[in-house]
């Protein structure tokens, strides 16, 4: 897969003096239905989570708190989304190489998934992941 496949997304937003509500519905707002759902939290500054791809998996990743950067490969050229909006998220397709890092204190890192949760969905070598996509 290369990078033109990734996509930032912007959600539907119902603005209300009562508070903002934002929300996603799988197949509609984003291209997959969605399987399974994780956060990541509490991520001590100057931690680095990810650091791999997915044989089948996709992604949609949303700032709910705070500030993350997403650093994406493609066995060819990099992209770096800075993610701090609860009403946008970053489409990430299969076989794109992931990181997460730059973590605010307090963010909440939500990522919607389109497959359960499986070990060997995951390709943790950067050069078995080079010569997958042919690069
Ligand atoms: P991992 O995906 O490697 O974290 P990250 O890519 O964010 O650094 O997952 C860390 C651990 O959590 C690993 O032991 C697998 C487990 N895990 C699950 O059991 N279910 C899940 O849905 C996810 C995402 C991880």
């Amino acid at each position: 897969m290369d990078l033109d496949s990734v996509r930032l997304i912007e959600l539907p937003k119902i603005l209300d003096r009562r508070g903002n509500l934002s929300f996603i519905e799988g197949n509609r707002h984003i291209p997959f239905p969605i399987r399974r759902t994780y956060w990541i939290y509490d991520v001590p500054g100057g931690e680095v989570r990810g650091g791999h791809a997915y044989r089948e998996n996709e992604e949609f990743i949303v700032a709910l708190s705070g500030s993350f950067d997403v650093v994406l490969y493609d066995g060819t050229g990099e992209a770096r989304y800075s993610l701090n909006r609860s009403y946008y998220g970053l489409y990430v397709p299969k076989m794109i190489w992931r990181s997460m890092e730059n973590f605010s204190t307090n963010s909440l890192a939500m990522v919607l998934a389109s497959t359960v949760y499986s070990a060997e969905d995951y390709i943790r070598e950067v050069e078995e992941f080079r010569r997958m996509q042919g690069r």
